[in-house]
């Protein structure tokens, strides 16, 4: 067991969680195109909760020109785009090497329409899959980093309309706009999603005088990491109160600490991004430290750290 100040359980502690039909044997997964099947021959995927993929649109597409990815202040800004293969693509080559790492395979499920995202769905019926997740926060999308998660109305019919097209639990990663996402989080949940992830990058903006130009490609990106870490924590601690389904955790999460915060603030799980660029081992070290942690937080089962945050 390792972690500094960390010592052993004496009794085993139980990590498992339930994300509506959706057991996992613990809450540590990647967030959506930060981890591929590719890192499978260095890291052992099987012993996370689940994997989420890279998001799948119904037609391929490139993604954004470059620069798509920018360091910043304890955080990193990306607008990749979200390139895909297409639906088709994806599920001949893309899904069978994430079937392959182990763990349960959770896709994550795009569209730059309403119809789109339910297209996706209906495609991927007869495919294996745990769950997907519907991304209606991708910052780049759009010049300006409007994502069609700030429409609460957009949300709910998106959802309803996936939901009826699955048989696999659903969760719907919303954008970290701060004046909806109680709203956008019950819109969700009324929709019939099975959890709520929050949240996504935040828009952002990178600058270099000397060209007048911005120094991503596509103008503005979404921001993530450490820098984010606080506002995540505050929007996931307003969604728990929002809703009663399960609050998926993400932004700036880079330890088994922060998993707990994270717990604490109201999340039954958490995802993981920018923390695997530079540590691609970072989420099975958190799932090997979490044991000992929950000892020394008093906990023999994770879930009894779930929402206790008082002020
Ligand atoms: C991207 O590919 O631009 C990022 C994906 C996302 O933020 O949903």
């Amino acid at each position: 067991m390792s972690g500094p100040g960390v010592t052993a359980p004496a009794r085993p502690v139980d990590l498992s969680v339930r994300l509506g039909d959706l057991e996992l044997a613990n809450p540590v997964m990647p967030a959506s195109g930060c981890f591929g099947p590719e890192l499978a021959e260095l890291v052992p995927v099987h012993r996370l909760g689940a994997v989420v993929t890279k998001t799948v649109f119904a037609q391929a597409r490139p993604g954004n020109r470059a620069h798509r990815l920018g360091e910043s202040a304890h955080g990193m800004l990306n607008s990749v785009g979200i390139p895909s293969r297409g639906v088709h693509g994806f599920a001949r080559t893309d899904l069978p090497a994430y079937q392959r790492l182990g763990a349960p395979v959770i896709v994550s499920v795009g569209g730059l329409s309403e119809g789109e995202y339910w297209r996706v769905t209906e495609e991927l019926a007869g495919t294996e899959h745990a769950a997907i997740e519907v991304n209606v926060s991708c910052p780049n999308l759009e010049r300006g980093g409007v994502t069609l998660g700030s429409d609460v109305g957009a949300v709910r019919r998106v959802v309803a309309g996936v939901v009826a097209r699955t048989d696999v639990p659903v969760l719907v990663k919303l954008s970290p706009d701060l004046a909806t996402i109680d709203a956008a989080a019950r819109a969700a949940q009324e929709a019939g999603a099975a959890a709520v992830t929050v949240c996504n990058s935040f828009p952002g903006l990178a600058v270099a005088p000397e060209t007048r130009r911005a120094t991503l490609g596509n103008g503005t990106g979404g921001l993530s990491g450490p820098a984010i870490k606080p506002l995540a924590l505050r929007l996931v601690w307003q969604a728990a109160q929002a809703v009663t389904i399960p609050v998926v955790g993400c932004g700036g999460i880079a330890t088994a600490h922060d998993v707990a915060e994270f717990l604490v603030a109201g999340a039954s799980a958490v995802q993981i991004g920018t923390a695997t660029f530079a540590r691609p081992f970072v989420m099975t070290e958190i799932v090997r430290e979490l044991p000992a942690l929950a000892a020394r937080l008093g906990v023999t089962r994770l879930t009894d750290l779930v929402g206790t945050l008082s002020f």
